[in-house]
């Protein structure tokens, strides 16, 4: 779950390694470190630090010009695991002539670090990573060049993870392999080539881009890019992606935060999901876009999603949807938990596995676990090329865009609007949709349509509801604690604002089914925790309404999220957050997440914490 960049070429390499490093970081941030060569010298330097980023740009200051001037490095943001987050741990390592950055996990280490003590090599650092640079030592001293002996080197290793090396004694190249962790890789127009865990630090060179597989590894110099399998060594020919995303998108566009940007960015999402997701030359109800994954969707008998965090919340709105309009079973499963069972699934069922960085260890293997038993897979992601992409048999595409800020607020939404997309399509075919009225999806699609605008105007501007909710996170400042409680659509929805302000915020935060409050945390009820009723004016409104009764009576704060004219609910409440009228209940997530975002957001803000990297957090959890 870290970050590489690695980069051969014409360009100043340190500003660029920088400047990719600050686009990686929300894949982890504890410790930063870069290695270039110096001009003219068969020379790596290395800065790193422990801490973000900033250290490591503050010591690149004081670099002499051999240094300033180079033209080949690499670089490495790191998420801990194996040994704390020290400088001493930070990438990149050198071992003699060798250097190297690592992402992801050497599971034989404790084999290899027993082997290289016999030969008389002791790491410094507490890293697995350390350990492969002995070995890529070992091969260059049997007489191999840099790039045999990495792909031999990494033949030794088992676990996933990516490696990119570099050696003294070979100027001009950067050598990367990927296997298990993600390696996009692109062409500079300009000469030679860039490597990164990510396609944003590529795209200032150019869109035309290439995801690395499995297996497969990448060597750069000035004159460009070969690919290899590092199992036998043999060249490969990847193909190319043209990428539509702006390097523009990833700046803030005048928000404090990319969170902020990205929460208001959400009616946009919700556009471009729908017009990715759906066929829209076509006037029918949820007309799905046709390719392999809606033919799997519309093909299934039974639906599996596995999901983690705010990806699982979006499948067990899924769940509701689907089973409401379409009428054919869903089960939802953390991937986590799934990924060890062994579970008993029936022909025809599909299993869809919901990330949106499409790079989810968990969810991953239960995809690839799937597979090897025949079971058709799906996968719903926000990011193309990415490795679930790869490993599904059919992929739909969200299209949030970047998504820079570590807490999912965009691409949850893009989730949500294809997930409904699933059930108003799938009410259409299969058995089941014989007894089922075509009028109600006809209508959930027209209402779904003018959702975008619903949403818009009820975010409105920093004057809008974000206002409202700033006055509102300040007067709870001192609370003790949090319960988010919803039935129905606003279960999902109280476990996602628990979990936002959880990990914004690092408040004690619940969310629970409104009726499971008195089986036990009813317990936790007294003076100064805060209840967040989400009870919008749908089917389970009044019986939230009696829960609510039951925390206001011990003491509880309330905080009311529900329709604009529910003046019972307002008088009930110390603090009110109205909703706008939308057309059908089903849709109501769509505005009670910018709520829950927000006000996790404020209270955020007013702890300090850091909003788009909170702490031990990182955007894509390629560690199980
Ligand atoms: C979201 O705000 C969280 N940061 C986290 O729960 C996230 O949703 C989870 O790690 C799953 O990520 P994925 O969608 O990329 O698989």
């Amino acid at each position: 779950m870290c970050g590489i960049v690695g980069y051969v070429g014409k360009r100043p390499v340190v500003d660029l390694l920088l400047k990719g490093l600050g686009q990686l970081e929300y894949r982890g941030y504890d410790s930063t470190g870069i290695a270039v060569e110096r001009s003219g010298e068969k020379k790596i330097e290395i800065l790193k630090s422990e801490g973000k980023l900033e250290n490591v740009a503050r010591l690149a200051k004081e670099l002499d010009q051999a240094a300033k001037g180079a033209t080949c490095g690499m670089g490495h943001t790191r998420w801990a695991t194996h040994g704390k987050p020290t400088t001493q741990n930070a990438h990149p390592h050198r071992t003699g002539h060798v250097v190297l950055v690592h992402n992801g996990i050497i599971e034989n280490y404790a084999e290899i670090k027993r082997e290289m003590a016999s030969k008389g090599y002791h790491p410094v650092s507490e890293t697995d990573s350390e350990l492969f640079g002995f070995l890529v030592l070992e091969e260059m001293k049997a007489g191999k060049k840099l790039r045999p002996a990495v792909t031999a080197s990494f033949r030794r290793i088992t676990g996933s993870c990516s490696v990119v090396v570099m050696s003294d004694l070979e100027p001009g190249t950067v050598v990367g392999i990927r296997n298990g962790t993600p390696m996009v890789a692109a062409t500079d127009p300009k000469g030679g080539g860039i490597l990164a865990s990510d396609a944003q630090p590529l795209l200032d060179l150019t869109k035309d881009v290439i995801f690395l597989e499995d297996g497969v590894g990448v060597e750069i110099t000035e004159a460009g890019l070969k690919f290899f399998e590092f199992a036998n060594d043999a060249e490969v020919r990847p193909a190319t992606t043209h990428l539509d995303w702006n390097a523009e998108n990833m700046e803030k566009g005048g928000y404090p935060t990319f969170m902020r940007k990205e929460i208001f960015e959400q009616p946009t999402a919700i556009v471009d999901t729908l017009n990715a997701t759906l066929d829209r030359a076509k006037t029918e109800a949820f007309p799905l876009a046709k390719h392999r994954a809606s033919d799997l969707l519309l093909a299934a008998e039974e639906i599996v999603f596995v999901a983690c965090g705010t990806s699982w919340h979006a499948a067990l709105l899924g769940k509701y949807w689907i089973e409401k309009y379409a009428r054919i079973p869903v089960a939802v499963e953390l991937a986590s938990e799934f990924r060890y069972r062994d579970p008993v699934l029936k022909p025809k069922t599909l299993v869809i596995g919901i990330t949106q960085s499409g790079e989810t260890a968990d969810t991953l293997a239960v995809l690839k676990d799937m597979k090897k038993r025949g079971v058709p897979t799906a996968a719903i992601t926000n990011v193309r090329g990415s490795s679930i992409s790869r490993e599904a048999d059919g992929t739909f595409f969200t299209a949030a865009g970047p998504e820079v800020g570590v807490a999912s607020t965009k691409a949850f939404m893009a989730q949500l609007v294809t997930l409904l997309c699933f059930a108003g399509a799938r009410s259409k075919v299969g058995p089941q949709a014989a007894g089922i009225d075509p009028k109600v999806s006809k209508k959930l699609f027209e209402h779904t349509l003018a959702l975008p605008h619903a949403i818009q105007t009820f975010l409105g501007d920093e004057q809008g509801l974000a206002k409202q909710v700033k006055a509102i996170a300040k007067a709870l400042d001192d609370a003790k604690g949090f319960f988010f409680i919803g039935r129905g659509y606003s279960f999902p929805m109280a476990l996602e604002g628990a979990l936002k302000l959880k990990e914004l915020a690092y408040v004690y935060a619940e969310g629970y089914a409104a009726g499971e409050l008195k089986h036990g945390p009813i317990a936790m009820i007294e003076e100064g925790m805060v209840v967040v009723v989400l009870a919008p004016k749908d089917s389970w409104r009044d019986k939230t309404v009696s829960n609510l009764e039951e925390v206001k009576a011990r003491g509880a704060k309330i905080v009311s999220v529900g329709e604009a004219g529910d003046t019972h609910l307002r008088s009930l409440s110390d603090h009110w957050i109205p909703l706008p009228h939308l057309e059908d209940e089903a849709l109501l997530p769509f505005a009670m997440a910018p709520v829950v975002q927000l006000l996790s957001y404020e209270i955020a803000l007013l702890k300090g914490t850091n909003i788009d990297k909170p702490r031990n957090l990182a955007k894509s959890v390629t560690v199980e």
